[in-house]
């Protein structure tokens, strides 16, 4: 299978409030986006591998990729105004021999091979797959403060990435939806209501996406009891 891993990372990363964009904030000495290209790239052999980060910070994430040793295998692109826009940029400029594309949120530093392997298989069968977590919580369909009912749980489950597609069923989905795809939150979503149907894998815990600074904490627990 060949696959190119494509990483958004041109988010700033407002939610965690820090002064440093939230690729470049160091735990346990490595920032988080090498943190999570690390982890990808030891759960695979990608045959590309292309991050997107805002434009202003190319120069920056170049650096940060000769730090960690990963600048042979890792080509940086600009980022779009949003995450859908960023990945589409990215997915563009995928080498063309990569029939597989696998899209992972730099900001989910703790990705396990396993999950990538499932991922892998799911999406060689239906052409499309993600990871999700089923929903634990009593799930309410609010509007403007107040209840409007409460959705059945058992049909709940909350995406993450990474997500598998093939690079010809995301790019026609692209050519057909235009503009609309930007402002799609997963790339999965893209195939809603279209004759591929996304395959589900169970999803893990410990793959949060940091965006507030209790996720910070959160990772830094998980890392030290990896140690
Ligand atoms: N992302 C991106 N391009 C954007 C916005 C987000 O590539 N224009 C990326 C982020 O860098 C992150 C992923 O999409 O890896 C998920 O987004 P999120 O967790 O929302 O990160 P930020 O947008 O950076 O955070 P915030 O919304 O708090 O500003
Ligand atoms: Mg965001």
């Amino acid at each position: 299978m060949k696959v190119a891993a494509v990483i958004p990372a041109a988010g700033f990363g407002h939610r965690l409030r820090s002064s440093v964009p939230k690729p470049f904030i160091r735990i346990a000495g490595k920032p988080l986006l090498a943190h999570t290209l690390l982890n990808l790239q030891s759960a695979f052999s990608f045959a590309d591998t292309v991050v997107a980060t805002a434009p202003r910070l190319v120069r920056r994430t170049l650096v940060l990729l000769k730090e960690c040793g990963l600048d042979r295998k890792v080509r940086v692109v600009g980022g779009g105004r949003t995450r859908a826009e960023s990945v589409r940029n990215a997915v563009f400029r995928v080498s063309p021999s990569c029939e597989w594309i696998l899209v992972h949120d730099a900001a989910r530093p703790l990705v396990d091979p396993s999950l990538v392997a499932r991922l892998l298989k799911a999406a060689k069968s239906s052409g499309a797959a993600l990871c999700a977590l089923p929903a634990t919580a009593t799930v309410k369909d609010v509007k403007t403060g107040r209840v409007r009912g409460t959705l059945d749980r058992r049909n709940i489950f909350l995406a993450q990435t990474p997500q598998v597609f093939r690079k010809k069923f995301l790019l026609e989905r692209y050519q057909k939806l235009g503009k609309k795809a930007l402002r799609a939150t997963d790339e999965a979503a893209l195939f809603d209501g279209s004759r591929v149907r996304t395959a589900v894998v169970n999803g893990e815990v410990r793959n949060i996406k940091i965006t507030t600074p209790d996720d910070l904490r959160l990772f830094q627990f998980y890392l030290n009891g990896k140690r």
